[in-house]
């Protein structure tokens, strides 16, 4: 028998990145296959859904494409009804949202860079990958020029974002310009002076965060070579690697180590057992001084009392993502993460507050439920503890039902919100994939990058 609760539910989701798109999904089919009815909206910053999988998967990694695809029928079932352009917590507020719906799902996941707190980090010429993987994905909300003017170029960390980040600056433009890559873009990685790209690890071959497809990848860029020091491989044997995927990669880091030189244009530089110390210079990023380290034996390091210097002239630090959080709701700042208990929030807005209670009728799912770390398909299942709890909450009569009824569209309309639709998204979808059919470069799409523009666009309200 159907709960009575389960009747009329009605669910906003803050954030329409992947893992907000398979809440929703995901909702409606337990509520569907228990006899219920849910309408669920789903609230988007951005004029665009998909979240990082638009602006920070890299523009020459079409793989995901099938779940792309998926994510859109999902949303293109009409279901779950996407509500673009809607900032939480500025255009909308929390509570208004809370005396709307039964609860409110929050998957706001991450966009920005997590903090290296080393001396001259903030030197003009020190970035955050995350900014840089937003400019080379066209986000709206960054400037449309990079600098790449400068040769040497060093990037820390050994997570797949480092891997992204160097393989775009070192590779050739002319390999980029079959992607959906912006115009802007492309002009400003032609223009590009880099020749080499020093990726740095603070611990061993044996500890990285890359993936093997990405890490193969590296070595087919063409006219770029991998640059490899026998003296990082101490503890890099296949042989003893804790799991398959690690074996696959310490073997082509390995193999790499034998590689005869292409006498490549550009060149990539894959150092480990590196500690970011200071980032020198006068008045911009002049280089870089490392602490060098070695492996204590259980995947941790020690300094060893060596520094070592390299003249590089950028910096991009590409050290973890940061969880966004929603104003007016808990934030763990230390962690990046809306405090929660398997996806129910709590009311914590101290770290390791373990005995705050739940808030009732919110949820958090995705990258800002467990913090920045891995692939798209992990927030399905994240989506769905998040939302038995939600389901199991509703059916024991434990939400508050809506103190308002009616449509929310008519708030924001009131309030002169310019929000975008999933037709608008439809018109913005066929608009790019025209502008790919017909550039100079025939691609999938190109991406409109200003805001005010996909907005128009959105909103059929373009002068052609
Ligand atoms: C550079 C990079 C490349 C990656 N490449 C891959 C890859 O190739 N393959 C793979 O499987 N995984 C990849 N990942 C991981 C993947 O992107 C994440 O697992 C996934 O996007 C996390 O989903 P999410 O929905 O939690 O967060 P997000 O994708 O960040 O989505 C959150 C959404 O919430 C919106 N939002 C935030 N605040 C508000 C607010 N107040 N109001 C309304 N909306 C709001 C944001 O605009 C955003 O659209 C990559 C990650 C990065 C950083
Ligand atoms: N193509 C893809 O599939 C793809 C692309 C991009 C991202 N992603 C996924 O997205 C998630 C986030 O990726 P990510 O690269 O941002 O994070 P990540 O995988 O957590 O890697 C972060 C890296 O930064 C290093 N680091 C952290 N603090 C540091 C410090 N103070 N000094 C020096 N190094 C430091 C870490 O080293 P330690 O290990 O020593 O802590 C680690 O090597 C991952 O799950 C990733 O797989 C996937």
């Amino acid at each position: 028998m159907t709960s009575s609760h389960l009747h009329n539910l009605r669910v906003a989701i803050v954030g329409a990145g992947p893992a907000g798109i398979y809440a929703g999904n995901i909702l409606t089919n337990s509520v569907t296959d228990a006899g219920g009815a849910v309408a669920i909206d789903l609230f988007e910053s951005l004029p665009a859904p998909y979240g990082l999988i638009r602006y920070g998967v890299a523009p020459d990694h079409p793989r995901i494409k099938g779940i792309v695809n998926s994510l859109h029928e999902m949303l293109d079932a009409g279901t779950t009804r996407f509500i673009g352009n809607v900032e939480v917590g500025r255009d909308i507020s929390l509570d208004e949202l809370h005396e709307r719906y039964d609860a409110v799902i929050l998957a706001t996941g991450a966009i920005r860079d997590a903090a290296l707190d080393i001396p001259g980090i903030d030197l003009p010429g020190s970035y955050g990958a995350a900014d840089f993987v937003a400019w080379y994905d066209g986000h709206p909300d960054v400037p449309t020029e990079w600098p790449l003017d400068q040769r040497e170029v060093a990037v820390i960390g050994n997570g797949n974002v480092a891997l992204d980040v160097a393989r775009v600056l070192a590779k050739h433009a002319v390999d980029l310009r079959s992607t959906e890559i912006a115009d802007n873009v492309l002009a400003g990685l032609e223009a590009s002076a880099v020749t080499d790209v020093h990726v740095f690890g603070r611990r061993g071959p044996a500890d990285i965060k890359f993936t093997p497809i990405e890490l193969r990848e590296l070595g087919e860029v063409p006219n770029v070579e991998i640059v490899v020091h026998d003296e990082d491989f101490v503890d890099a044997d296949p042989a003893n690697a804790s799991n398959n995927q690690l074996k696959v990669m310490l073997r082509i880091l390995n193999g790499w180590r034998t590689r005869e030189s292409t006498g490549a244009s550009r060149r990539l530089h894959l150092h480990f057992y590196h500690s970011p110390v200071e980032v020198l210079g006068e008045g911009k990023v002049e280089g870089i001084r490392f602490e060098r380290t070695r492996p204590v034996g259980d995947g941790r390091v020690e300094g060893t009392g060596e520094f070592r210097e390299f003249a590089v002239q950028q910096l991009y630090r590409a050290v973890g993502y940061y969880g966004t959080p929603v104003i007016d709701a808990p934030f763990d700042e230390r962690a990046g993460v809306v405090p929660n208990v398997e996806g129910r929030v709590k009311d914590a807005r101290v770290t390791g507050d373990s005995d705050a209670p739940v808030i009732t009728g919110l949820y958090a799912t995705g990258w800002i439920k467990r913090g920045p770390v891995g692939l798209i398909g992990h927030t399905k299942s994240d989506a769905m503890e998040t939302v038995a709890h939600l389901v199991a909450d509703a059916e024991a009569g434990r939400l508050t039902a809506p103190a308002i009824d009616g449509d929310v569209l008519e708030l924001l309309d009131e309030r002169e919100v310019a929000y975008t639709t999933w037709d608008g998204w439809l018109a913005l979808d066929a608009h790019e994939r025209e502008l790919g059919a017909t550039h100079l470069h025939t691609r999938e799409r190109v991406k409109v990058v200003p805001r005010d523009e996909q907005v128009r666009i959105s909103r059929g309200t373009l002068v052609p």
